[in-house]
């Protein structure tokens, strides 16, 4: 039987089941080498500080090192009866080096150290997703300049709306990302203060020097209150509810992409790499990568909701409770990861067709506001212009003609006021292009807008 680390007060074994009942291992090993960074900040400031001797840091230090390269070189047994990663790399470390490795622990609880490992593991893994998402937003801007003649139909209600330019959709989906970004960041910025030095949920009574330690791991600061240092998972839950925002943005995007290459759309397709075919139906090509995204976005939701119902009430300090914000939190991270990468390899390698959206966009009279602003222009009140189209529509579809495939006589039967020059109003090109206010998908705003994302991207 392995000896727990706790054992001093218990006069019997812990049952086998509870044993693994209450193990985290399973899944906290993934955060083994911000526990072991910790350890050593750690052990160093208990020798700066004359708690422990330097000697006997210096074994710590080295022994810790040696488990990290064993854990890397898969030379390490996770042992359930341990518990926890902690507990786990403790023991080993007291196995290796001897008593001296117990005094680790010197001036710390599991509660300080797992909500600084915690952070440790988040703050790396929430660069690794910006990185990502520069990803996407690289490949969002790749497709706005190559789609700046790209005209398809904008919809509102999903029905044909207004022209709008492909490239102006996808600059749609690059500000969405730079939200989620700048959302992100956000999170590390207030969750980068270093919690260790609580305790396990009072204090300490060693002199130890929190701040150095702080400085070691690269944070902006040291929390101001123990009990709230053990106690918070804020930044978990925080991360959580900015994924589920960026999730529910790829899931637009995703019920976008998987519309646009039905049969029925035809806008765009996806490589055969991000799809796959049917067991029975040899002519589909299904859009999985979309569809999976798309489900995926509800594990993102359910984990924020997981985490802010396991900490809805608890009493401070600590909780064994607070042992389960790992796995939504883990599984937020893998999932917020693994979606952003493939959507930003298969944006960046899909292929438009062109003539399909241009098709789409001439169909469903989607240049009949321009016709409705012309006559503004011409002295018309805005109510009576539309009553004026929306008649003229009604004529249209009558008669199986678009907008601008009327003749004067015809616009003539529903208003005095239009002339020769519609026809140079109600044209696709006519439509987009003349929306060059800030934000409008004129070409001419729109290669601005490209210019300014990649002015601030390098800035
Ligand atoms: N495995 C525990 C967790 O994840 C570590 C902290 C345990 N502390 C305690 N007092 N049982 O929350």
């Amino acid at each position: 039987m392995i000896e727990k680390l706790w054992g001093g007060r218990f006069n019997q074994p812990t049952d086998k089941f509870v044993e693994e009942f209450t193990a985290s291992i399973e899944f906290d090993q993934r955060m083994y080498r911000y526990d072991i960074q910790g350890s050593i900040a750690h052990a160093q400031m208990l020798a700066r500080q004359e708690i422990i001797p330097l000697e006997d840091s210096e074994k710590i230090v080295a022994g810790l090192q040696s488990i990290l390269a064993d854990i890397e070189a898969g030379n390490f047994e996770f042992n359930v009866s341990l518990e926890d990663i902690h507990m786990n790399i403790e023991a080993r470390l007291t196995e290796r080096i001897g008593p001296v490795g117990g005094k680790l622990h010197t001036g710390r609880s599991r509660n300080d150290q797992v909500a600084l490992d915690v952070r440790l593991y988040l703050r790396d893994e929430i660069k690794t997703i910006l990185g990502f998402l520069d990803q996407l937003q690289e490949a969002f801007l790749g497709q706005a300049d190559s789609n700046l003649e790209t005209i398809m139909p904008g919809y509102t209600h999903l029905q044909t709306a207004q022209p709008i330019l492909f490239a102006h959709h996808m600059l749609a989906y690059y500000e969405m990302a730079k939200r989620d970004a700048s959302r992100m960041r956000d999170v590390l910025t207030r969750m980068n203060q270093m919690p260790l030095g609580a305790g396990a949920l009072a204090g300490t009574t060693f002199p130890i020097d929190r701040e150095w330690v702080a400085e070691q791991l690269g944070f902006d600061g040291v929390t101001r209150n123990s009990l709230d240092s053990v106690s918070d998972r804020d930044f978990a839950i925080e991360f959580c509810a900015s994924s589920s925002i960026l999730m529910m943005h790829l899931s637009r995007l995703a019920e976008e992409l998987i519309l646009w290459s039905s049969a029925d759309f035809k806008f765009i397709s996806l490589t055969d790499a991000f799809c796959t075919g049917s067991s029975i139906m040899p002519q589909k090509k299904n859009p999985d990568v979309p569809e999976l995204v798309r489900g995926k976005t509800g594990r993102v939701y359910g984990n924020l909701i997981s985490l802010l119902t396991l900490m809805k009430a608890l009493p401070l300090a600590y909780n064994k409770d607070m042992q389960e914000d790992k796995e939504p939190l883990f599984d937020t991270i893998d999932t917020v990861k693994g979606s952003l990468k493939i959507f930003a390899d298969m944006i960046a390698q899909m292929s438009v067709r062109e003539a399909n959206m241009r098709g789409a966009a001439s169909r469903g009279y989607s240049t009949a506001t321009d016709v409705a602003d012309y006559l503004v222009r011409k002295g018309l009140p805005f109510r009576q212009a539309h009553e004026v189209v929306g008649k003229t529509v009604g004529y249209c579809e009558k008669t199986g003609k678009d907008i601008p495939e009327l003749s004067m006589e015809e616009f003539a039967q529903f208003s005095p006021d239009i002339d020769e020059d519609i026809y140079d109003f109600v044209t696709l090109e006519a439509s987009v292009n003349a929306r060059v206010a800030t934000g409008g998908t004129a070409r001419s705003a729109v290669v601005r807008e490209i210019a300014r994302a990649r002015a601030e991207r390098k800035g």
